[in-house]
């Protein structure tokens, strides 16, 4: 299989942004903006928790999907502030961004901790987006591939690839995020060929050739269509640029070389 042959996921990760009335406005202005795309590409919005299900509501009978940046592992329990996976489907997600580098590095997620969020994702029928990256230091070191490998042989650990709904992966350079300091489509490229390997290995060439791969790191308008024309990128995992409608549009017309608005 091809690039052409895997259907682009473009996702918007807000982060911790925007009040519940400006998410609202973002969400109308995306699916005005982008719904008639969303029939060619797999288009993800990832809202804060607080705007889940307002955002459920209006992105519901439509065909961009909802999605959450964290959850907990354990289905239920005494986790003051927490939120399970089964609270993320009940209340419309269907996706759900794990590992992000945020979360590694300001919250002490590991590649153990993320692990448990996986597979208690997939056991409870979300899509894990599950994002991978080297820091600079790392890259530096040559040490790239060995980073992402056990991030994604360990994060896949004790899973069965056949039930996870569609997994996808996320390659985000940690040097690359919120930095404008983006990784070249070539690099992007070469680390993503790199992880299809490291499936390949764990769960054979079949599934590695269709699991789909975005990258993510400064993506913008002026370099989405650069990196998602490379064969081993799948699509994008947007940060800042998902917050304004009209990019977030431009980088999906990119991914799927369409020109204009
Ligand atoms: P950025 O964030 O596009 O703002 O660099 C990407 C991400 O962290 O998912």
């Amino acid at each position: 299989m091809n690039r052409a042959a895997r259907r682009l996921i473009i996702t918007g990760n807000w982060k911790m942004h925007t009040d519940l009335v400006e998410g609202a406005t973002l969400v109308a202005e995306v699916i005005e903006r982008t719904e008639s795309l969303a029939l060619s590409a797999d288009l993800v919005l990832c809202p804060p928790y607080t705007h889940l299900t307002v955002a459920a509501t209006q992105l519901s009978g439509r065909s961009i999907s909802l999605g959450a940046q964290n959850m907990h592992d354990a289905p239920e329990g005494a986790y003051t502030g927490e939120v399970s996976a089964r609270m993320l489907l009940t209340s419309g997600c269907r996706y759900v961004i794990l590992g992000h580098s945020e979360r590694r590095s300001y919250f002490g997620e590991t590649n153990e901790s993320v692990n448990g969020k996986v597979k208690s994702s997939i056991s409870a029928g979300l899509t894990p987006i599950l994002c991978v990256g080297e820091t600079l230091e790392e890259r530096e070191a040559g040490q790239t591939e060995q980073v992402v490998g056990e991030q994604v042989r360990e994060g896949l650990s004790g899973t069965d690839p056949k039930t996870a709904h569609g997994l996808v992966l996320a390659y985000e350079p940690v040097w690359a995020i919120g930095t404008g300091r983006m990784a070249t489509p070539d690099q992007a490229d070469q680390v993503h060929g790199h992880l299809r390997q490291v499936i390949a290995e764990m769960f054979g060439d079949d599934f590695a050739d269709g699991i789909r791969i975005q990258y993510g790191g400064s993506v913008k308008p002026e370099n989405a269509g650069a990196l998602m024309a490379r064969p081993h990128i799948d699509g994008a995992l947007v940060g800042g640029a998902s917050l304004d409608a009209s990019s977030f549009e431009a980088i999906v017309r990119a991914g799927l070389g369409i020109n204009g608005g």
